[in-house]
């Protein structure tokens, strides 16, 4: 598809994947949303695997089997991740709603920060599960 210009006129009115080329501060906007997504559907599972492992003394091991297998684990190991960045960049976005690193130059480099620390923490939390 040819690249669309657009005038100070025509600009679109709303940030838009196929438009806007892709920036680190971008990303780490979307991987935040993403996270965030991520955080709120494992609120059932969480709730699930509370109850199971508060009910009875076999539910806590069947709980406990699946978590050691490993669809337990990469959704433990997913989420952790998730849950981590989440953090880490939310408070980014705290920061910046109180005024800090607004400057451009340093909102790459904290989304440089954010993003490497959520690397950092999926291989960690790897390293702790496998
Ligand atoms: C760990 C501490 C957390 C911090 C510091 C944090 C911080 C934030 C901030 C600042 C935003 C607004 C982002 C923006 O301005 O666009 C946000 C959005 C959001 N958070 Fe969190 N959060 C945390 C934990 C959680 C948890 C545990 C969940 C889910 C259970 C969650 C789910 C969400 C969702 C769904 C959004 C909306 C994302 C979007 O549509 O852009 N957050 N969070």
């Amino acid at each position: 598809m040819p690249a669309i210009k657009h005038s100070e006129k025509n600009r679109p009115l709303s940030p838009r994947l196929s438009v806007y080329r892709w920036q680190i501060p971008m990303m780490a906007s979307l991987a935040h949303r993403a996270s965030g997504m991520v955080l709120a559907l494992f609120v059932p599972v969480y709730l699930f695997l509370l109850t199971g492992l508060t009910n009875s003394p076999e539910d806590f091991s069947r709980m406990l089997d699946w978590m050691h297998a490993w669809p337990g684990r990469l959704i433990l190991w997913f989420t952790g991740v998730a849950l981590f960045y989440h953090m880490v960049n939310g408070i980014r976005f705290i920061l910046l709603d109180a005024g800090w690193f607004e400057a451009r130059e340093s909102m790459r480099i904290t989304a440089r920060v954010s993003m490497g620390a959520g690397v950092l923490a999926a291989l960690l939390l790897g390293s702790f599960l496998w």
